[in-house]
């Protein structure tokens, strides 16, 4: 299907129109389309702000800010690099210092994930939880049914999701690093679950095979991968005809300029990689999926050190719903 026609389908069918109305006014004094200053004009000027905090913090610290020299030299294996070494500390020391929200309180309070079942999970699971969005909410997992969860991380949604099918069905995460896939596996054995594993992996290549799995799930996960495409692609494959994707990730207000697009750290940070709301929906039906939609918009990114910027590019984390056709 060709980006217009998917696009088409998308609006046609009100879901992107739907989620557009529903926004709050918190949600629309975000966008960038209210501001006076045209794209290329504000994001240089983020950009330059950005580069500013982080010469400051780079001289706060001994570091230099690696803006400059990034912007230009973007490629997959540095995107890569570069998210398995920030996601490699966040599981290795959750209680360090991070520009984004973590852990079991955030994702209760932010996120709408429940108490009760997120206080049943290990705390080495849930301390290095950093979703986006709640997958959960979507649309119900059902018992004996075959999940598939795409960088699991800590492996938060991962037990979530082998709970809810229980003994007949099965949880299986794939995993690009590996400290993250250490910690997983300590929290599935402190759980006592046998219905779930984790795998190594990547989302653009994923080991699993052709038609079968139920329901995909991922958090966070799409907007750090570098051709978004080739992942969404690799989604379709695996489910089984009448499978469910439902997915958390970050959408922005507005097409990303180079200077932002192009910078791994900020890649890292999930924003570099961040579509526009209708650019990830499109995407997602141009890979065959019916029925593509947000359901539902989250502030994961208030209250967090990079809370200016985030609000300038329309940052928000979004839960997707879509279809592969039966
Ligand atoms: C923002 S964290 C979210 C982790 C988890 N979903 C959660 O909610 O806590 C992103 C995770 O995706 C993994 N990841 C990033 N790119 C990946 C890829 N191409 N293939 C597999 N995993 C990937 C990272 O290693 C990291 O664990």
């Amino acid at each position: 299907m060709n980006r217009s026609t998917s696009e088409a389908n998308a609006v046609a069918t009100g879901e992107v129109e739907g989620t557009v109305r529903d926004l709050s006014l918190d949600d629309k004094q975000m966008t960038t389309d209210s501001c006076a200053v045209n794209t290329e004009q504000h994001h240089g000027l983020l950009c330059s702000l950005y580069g500013v905090w982080q010469t400051m913090k780079g001289r706060s610290s001994g570091r230099q800010s690696k803006m400059a020299s990034n912007a230009s030299d973007l490629d997959s294996p540095g995107i890569q690099s570069a998210v398995e070494k920030l996601y490699s500390r966040v599981a290795t020391d959750p209680n360090g210092k991070f520009e984004f929200h973590l852990g079991a309180e955030y994702a209760i309070s932010k996120l709408g994930y429940d108490k009760a079942e997120i206080g049943a999970l290990p705390k080495s699971s849930t301390q290095s939880f950093a979703g986006v969005a709640n997958p959960h909410i979507i649309d119900p997992i059902h018992t004996g049914e075959v999940v598939l969860d795409i960088g699991p991380g800590s492996g938060t949604d991962l037990m979530l999701a082998a709970r809810r099918v229980g003994p007949t069905g099965r949880a299986i995460g794939v995993e690009m690093t590996e400290e993250m896939i250490k910690r997983c596996t300590a929290s599935i054995a402190a759980m006592g679950l046998n219905n779930v594993e984790i795998r190594r992996g990547n989302a653009e290549s994923l080991p699993i095979d052709d038609a079968s799995i139920d329901v995909v799930i991922s958090n966070g996960v799409l907007n750090l991968v570098p051709d978004k495409a080739l992942a969404v692609r690799e989604v379709f494959r695996v489910l089984r005809p009448g499978g469910r994707f439902l997915f958390g990730d970050i959408v922005v207000s507005t097409t990303l300029l180079q200077k932002i697009s192009r910078n791994v750290d900020l890649w890292a940070l999930c924003v570099g990689g961040a579509t526009t709301e209708t650019g990830l929906v499109t995407l997602v039906a141009e890979a065959g999926f019916q029925r593509v939609k947000v359901t539902k918009h989250f502030d994961c990114v208030r209250g967090t050190s990079k809370e200016f910027f985030a609000r300038f590019l329309g940052v928000r984390g979004v839960n997707i719903h879509a279809l592969k056709p039966g």
